[in-house]
């Protein structure tokens, strides 16, 4: 077992060589710290969850004109290459199928607990004091405005305009952060959340009031 994970690391940090830095090799070794954490308690198949949560970003539809398929595809090929058996394979592409929040947004077609604790882990990432970090660090890429007071967030966005909305930073805290907390599917993922969600509501409390010059 220690060895397929250390030639999945190796094979995930040299793939993911110059990508951006909120799908940096530092994000997917943080979210498989994570997983391997909700996992003492969650008890899922430990093979399953480190494998999935270090492919589950080895290829971006958002940088690969939309392909849905380019990450596990290439995730299933690399384990192929390692002999791992058919089964355990084709539950690690499921999970990283499933794991995006837009997939989150649409029907939900495969269950398990390994997914769970993965999409747990992944969304903890993206929450609390390196979930702002990450949100700025997307929004400075995309050229946005950290703020504007005359456009409101969009709380009900659609699959398609959640891709294409063109938001202030700071609404994405209303349109997808601060509803994640809702969405953690384990109980230990759920306690953890809570703290990042509450830090997260308190920086916003500082935004604000510094924004008006109050503090
Ligand atoms: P993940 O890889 O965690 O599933 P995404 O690819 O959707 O998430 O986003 C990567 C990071 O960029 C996350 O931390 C997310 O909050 C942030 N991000 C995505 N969309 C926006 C946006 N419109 N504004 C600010 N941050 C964003
Ligand atoms: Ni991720």
């Amino acid at each position: 077992m220690n060895t397929i994970i250390e030639r999945t690391i190796s094979f995930v940090k040299e793939t993911l060589e110059g990508a951006e830095a909120g799908h940096d090799w530092f994000h997917i070794e943080r979210v498989y710290k994570n997983a391997q954490h909700l996992n003492e308690t969650e008890k899922g198949d430990e093979l399953i969850v480190a494998l999935a949560a270090l492919l589950h970003d080895i290829a971006d539809p958002k940088f690969n004109d939309g392909d849905e398929e380019i990450g596990p595809r290439i995730a299933g090929d690399f384990l192929n290459s390692l002999g791992l058996e058919p089964g355990l394979i084709s539950h690690v592409q499921e999970i990283i199928k499933n794991l995006s929040y837009k997939a989150s947004l649409g029907e939900i077609n495969f269950q398990s607990r390994e997914l769970d604790i993965v999409q747990d882990a992944d969304r903890l990432d993206a929450i609390g004091a390196i979930g702002i970090a990450r949100a700025f660090t997307y929004g400075g890429y995309k050229n946005r405005v950290l703020y504007d007071p005359e456009i409101s967030p969009n709380l009900h966005m659609s699959k398609e305009e959640y891709k294409n909305s063109s938001t202030p930073t700071l609404n994405h805290f209303y349109e997808k952060l601060l509803k994640l907390k809702d969405l953690m599917k384990t109980e230990s993922g759920r306690k953890i959340a809570i703290q990042r969600h509450d830090f997260m509501l308190l920086y916003l409390d500082h935004f604000y009031q510094e924004w008006q010059g109050k503090i």
